[in-house]
């Protein structure tokens, strides 16, 4: 094993939920695609934002990732060893270097439990505890790590803040020692002025203990900020993957320019002349995904018959940033304008005809004005 393996290669990994019908649900009767073919590396002291619309099946990835849900098919290696099909006691051990950072710290908090003893339990748990008196040291030099107090060790969590919440979370994922955490949603619920404290404790932490990070979010703002590269998944696949700055500055992918088209840019003459793209339509259900190219259903790019018959892989493109990988048949004739994007009609999956006779209600219609 050498050292310029990635920490984490997830290979190929699908997570499909058996939809289950009868009187002692016995019967599967299909399947949510959660997550659906996704391939993603993480260096050592790397971070990977992961981010896509709520139900796109970030947190599954990662729950995967963590082994706290049973991949259906695909690869896992952590440090060199294939965790996809560890079972007891060696995936117990495993499991101390792979820890999760929840988006709300209170329901991942027993709230009968001091600090103290949330954080002790961590400890024992993974057989790091040595003594009374070595652990106290240990519990101290925690909270301190995470900004908090070492009185808040005798407090319970109810009693702090939304943002201390989630130092203690986070000192609850340190307490064993991991080398990755997976991060969902860790900002999600808290105030915007107290998420960049939050955001900037996890880099802290990262540039001193040398983590690496999975940051997974809904919102780009989040993921920009703290990620090395980032991947935007879609419907359970990853559909572009790009170095930060990379992404944002020319995005490829019909849904990244979609996304990122919709935060507003501080610059008036730049918000007046920017592309938008409305998105149309939901998000098609993960148990009933669309054939083909998986964004065929809401892309103004969308080409017959290509994209509803074959799905398009990650690849690189041509004249793109190094480590820039885009999941599109037509990247490159869509960047050059040898395609034109077009009006895209809603169309709900299980009403074709209403859809077809009343196209043109407010946000049915894709635009895609500028450029
Ligand atoms: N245990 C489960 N059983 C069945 N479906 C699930 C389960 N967990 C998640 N799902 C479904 O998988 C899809 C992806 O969910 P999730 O990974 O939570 O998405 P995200 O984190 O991106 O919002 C959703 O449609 C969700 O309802
Ligand atoms: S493959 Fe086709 S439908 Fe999919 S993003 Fe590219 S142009 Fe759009
Ligand atoms: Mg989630």
């Amino acid at each position: 094993m050498t050292t310029t393996e990635p920490l984490l290669d997830v290979r190929d990994v699908a997570v499909h939920f058996p939809i289950k019908r009868g009187l002692v649900l016995d019967r599967t009767v299909g399947h949510v695609y959660a997550v659906d073919g996704v391939s993603l590396r993480i260096e050592r002291g790397e971070t990977y934002g992961l981010v896509g619309e709520s139900g796109c099946g970030k947190s599954t990835l990662g729950r995967a990732i963590l082994r706290l849900e049973d991949p259906t098919s695909g690869q896992i290696v952590f440090d060199g060893t294939d965790i996809a099909s560890l079972k007891g006691e060696e995936l117990r051990r495993r499991r101390r270097r792979f820890q999760m950072v929840f988006q709300d710290p209170l329901s991942s908090l027993d709230p009968r439990q001091s600090v103290e003893s949330l954080l002790l339990e961590g400890l024992k748990a993974h057989g790091l505890s040595k003594g009374p008196e070595a652990d106290d040291a240990r519990l101290r030099e925690l909270v301190e790590q995470v900004g908090l107090p070492a009185s808040s060790l005798r407090r319970y969590p109810h009693e702090f803040s939304g943002g201390q919440r989630q130092r203690i979370g986070i000192a609850r994922a340190l307490c064993v020692e991991p080398d990755l955490i997976v991060a969902d949603e860790p900002v999600s619920a808290l105030d915007v002025s107290v998420q960049a404290q939050v955001l900037n404790l996890l880099g802290r932490l990262q540039g001193e203990l040398g983590l690496t990070y999975l940051v997974i979010a809904h919102d780009l703002a989040v993921v920009r900020h703290v990620s090395d590269r980032i991947g935007v998944m879609y419907l359970g696949g990853i559909v572009e993957e790009a170095p930060s700055q990379a992404l944002y500055d020319d995005p490829q992918h019909p849904y990244t320019r979609a996304l990122l088209s919709a935060v507003p840019v501080p610059d008036p003459e730049l918000e007046d002349r920017r592309e938008r793209i409305l998105l149309t339509g939901d998000l098609p259900s993960p148990a009933a995904p669309p054939p083909g190219c998986r964004f065929h259903t809401r892309c103004p790019w969308r080409q017959e018959t290509r994209c509803d018959d074959e799905r398009p892989e990650l690849r690189v493109i041509e004249g793109a940033a190094q480590g820039h990988r885009v999941a599109c048949h037509f990247a490159e004739d869509i960047r050059d304008g040898r395609i034109r994007p077009h009006r895209v009609e809603a169309v709900a999956s299980d009403d074709v005809l209403a859809a077809s006779s009343a196209p043109d209600l407010p946000g049915s219609v894709t635009e895609v004005l500028g450029r």
